[in-house]
């Protein structure tokens, strides 16, 4: 069983690094080889809206923009479950993780009932370290993403500075039920 965290924070020790840490260890508690890719390290370049604004994304559902993109999205495509780990910015999602998804999208919503994600297992989860403000709004453009690419929401997590401690062990038991109900054939 395969789980992919993928986190989008420039902080290597900060609350958006111990969400996708919870996830990991809940996960790998209930057998699933789980690792994290941090998007901030992989170079993944914006969408360049190719052509007209459609480029191979819609014609051969990958993307002719050649970076750390491709890598990513491979693996993305080979686990059995997701893990998207935020910051909140501005009420949204980061910059990073704006950059991967927005090119996921055009990659995975533009295959239809063929996307690569189709009934992929998600768990999202936005980390607003700073006032708490925008976590609704951020989780909400998480969850367009998760329909558009026609992957499943297994479960969508905020976290702030002052919940932190229970979330984190939520974090950990979701990625843990998850990897239970794949490995059953329930998810
Ligand atoms: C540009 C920017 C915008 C932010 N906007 C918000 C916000 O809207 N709400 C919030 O609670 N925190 C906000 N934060 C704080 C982040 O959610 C986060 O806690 C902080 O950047 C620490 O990162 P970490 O999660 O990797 O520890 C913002 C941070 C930055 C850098």
């Amino acid at each position: 069983m395969k789980i992919l965290v993928l986190s989008s924070s420039p902080n290597t020790n900060g609350l958006t690094a111990a969400c996708a840490q919870a996830a990991v260890e809940g996960a790998r508690s209930a057998g699933a080889d789980a690792r994290e890719i941090r998007i901030n390290d992989s170079g993944i370049g914006l969408c360049k809206a190719c052509g007209n604004g459609w480029g191979t994304c819609q014609r051969e559902h990958r993307c002719q923009t050649e970076d750390g993109f491709q890598a990513v999205h491979q693996e993305a495509i080979e686990a059995d479950a997701l893990v998207l780990v935020t910051p909140v910015y501005w009420g949204e999602m980061s910059e990073s993780a704006k950059a991967f998804t927005d090119r996921l999208r055009r990659c995975e919503a533009t295959a239809g009932e063929n996307s690569r994600l189709k009934e992929k297992p998600v768990i999202a989860v936005a980390a607003a370290g700073g006032s708490g403000n925008g976590l609704v709004s951020c989780l909400a453009s998480l969850e367009r993403l998760v329909q558009h690419v026609g992957a499943r929401r297994f479960d969508m997590v905020t976290v702030n500075r002052w919940n932190r401690e229970y979330k984190l062990r939520a974090i950990a038991e979701s990625a843990a039920s998850l990897t239970r109900s794949l490995a059953s054939g329930q998810s």
